[in-house]
């Protein structure tokens, strides 16, 4: 990459962004990347190389303000150095912040929302006619979501985000506030933008939305109906979706996976957040313990080798030693493969964190702990299934440490082998020798 900054003529310009958070935000920093590409500039791999630094911040748990304001103090020598640098601050931070961000940092140039990214090359440019530092973080809460997926040099595989915002309000969550309203893109236009992707080489989608399970397009098609129609008019070869809320996941979406498994795949992340029908109920969440079982025991029947991951929280306000004993016990009952637990962490504008009792740091710390390790003792014997079998691997690199090629199972497990580069692109069958709870070693057969 050290080339790209000497290969720069006048015209040419360094770009460097940070990426914090979820799988929307890496999407939205490519689509950065993508844009800033129409007005000279190029992304290069170190802050001391560009003269735009991009953070683009996640706010959902722990400390987020103050992780953006020593990523911009550490660029402070670099701005005395040359005051031509441009430095902003992106994603969901910039939205809950706005023009708070502005005053506490001297050293920003701008500060833009998520629903401001594709006025990008427009704010890159005011900056050299703007002499004061300005915020853009209106959220387009109202205007129909009309995007085509920005990708510069696509892979194998690639994010499409098909709604955005989140209309749920889960009562911890700050998404809500920062991302606005649920939009979702018309059904023909993901069509012929996945389409499009096809033919760029994609051989893999992943559909993103903040609950795509509540997708509705314009026309009234509605989630199981987009991923019918994927299956059926495009030629992707593997279609896989996050994040999955479990009150809109219903049986005919598990009737759509199950018929379509050849392109649809079977890893389905369902975040439960917590085992206790109570905590539920304060968190917003719209299902029960019960509700949930019954859920998981649609999907196992109809698609019998499913493959479930979640993500939980501990410690939230008020949750006694009981109901957090519920959560374990929930383990017990669904054989998660994966499971991303957090200590909850209070966030502004949400109702959770007006709750007068909240749970002690320690006891969220060994609430966590208790819960990873229990977790953590049965995944391992969970995954020696895959021991002997053979799985599909789409090959999508080489690994840099082992010299091994890498990609995913249908299960969405990391799978490494030994094997040539031309690989790299085609799924393999690859028969599994060891298997760990993250990762799969085999060998191609
Ligand atoms: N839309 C997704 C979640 C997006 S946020 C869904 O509904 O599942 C990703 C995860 O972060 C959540 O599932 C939750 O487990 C965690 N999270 C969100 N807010 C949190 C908070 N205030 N404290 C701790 N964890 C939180
Ligand atoms: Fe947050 Fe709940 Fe929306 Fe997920 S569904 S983004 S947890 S408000
Ligand atoms: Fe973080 Fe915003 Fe994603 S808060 S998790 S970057 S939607």
């Amino acid at each position: 990459m050290d080339s790209l900054s000497k290969d720069f003529s006048g015209a040419l310009k360094g770009v460097y962004i940070s990426t914090y958070g979820c799988q929307m935000n890496v999407n939205d920093t490519e689509r950065m990347f993508s844009l800033l590409e129409m007005i000279n500039y190029a992304p290069v791999p170190s802050a001391e190389q560009a003269q735009l630094i991009i953070i683009n911040s996640c706010s959902v748990r722990e400390k987020p303000v103050h992780k953006v304001v020593s990523e911009v103090g550490r660029y402070k020598k670099l701005k005395m150095k040359n005051p031509d640098l441009k430095i902003g601050v992106a994603g969901c931070v910039a939205q809950q912040e706005r023009g708070r961000l502005l005053k506490r940092l001297p050293l920003l140039d701008f500060v833009f929302g998520p629903d401001s990214i594709d006025e990008l090359p427009e704010i890159v440019q005011k900056l050299d006619e703007s002499k004061k530092p300005f915020h853009q973080t209106r959220l387009k809460n109202k205007e129909p979501y009309h995007i085509q997926t920005l990708i510069r040099n696509p892979k194998v595989t690639a994010f499409v985000n098909i709604t955005k915002g989140c209309d749920n309000f889960c009562t911890f969550c700050i998404v809500p506030y920062t991302r606005g309203r649920e939009r979702s893109r018309p059904i023909e236009h993901l069509l012929e933008d996945i389409k499009q992707l096809c033919g760029r080489g994609v051989k893999e989608v992943t559909l993103l939305g903040q609950n795509v399970n509540s997708y509705r397009s314009p026309c009234g098609a509605g989630f199981a109906e987009l991923l019918k129609r994927l299956a059926k008019e495009t030629p992707i070869s593997r279609i896989r979706f996050t994040t999955s809320h479990p009150k809109d996941f219903d049986e005919e979406l598990v009737s759509i996976i199950a018929e379509h498994r050849d392109k649809i795949m079977e890893s389905i992340h369902l975040p439960v957040q917590s085992g206790n029908d109570e905590v539920l109920r304060r968190m917003n969440r719209g299902y029960t313990r019960k509700d949930y079982i019954e859920k998981v025991k649609i999907i196992f029947e109809k698609i019998p080798d499913a493959v479930l991951s979640t993500d939980i929280i501990v410690g939230f306000p008020g949750e006694s030693e009981e109901q957090f004993k519920d959560t374990l016990s929930l383990l017990d009952e669904v054989p998660y493969e994966g499971i991303f637990a957090f200590c909850y962490s209070p966030r502004p504008f949400t109702k959770a964190a007006l709750d007068p009792n909240p749970v002690p740091k320690k006891i969220q710390s060994e609430r966590l702990k208790e819960l990873n390790e229990k977790h953590q003792a049965f995944a391992f014997d969970l995954v020696q299934k895959y021991k002997g079998k053979v799985l599909d691997v789409l090959v999508e690199k080489r690994d840099e440490k082992g010299g091994l090629l890498t990609g995913r199972s249908s299960q969405n497990k990391l799978v490494y082998f030994s094997g040539p580069a031309d690989l790299i692109g085609q799924e393999v069958p690859v028969c599994i020798e060891k298997a760990f709870p993250q990762t799969l070693y085999g060998r191609k057969i």
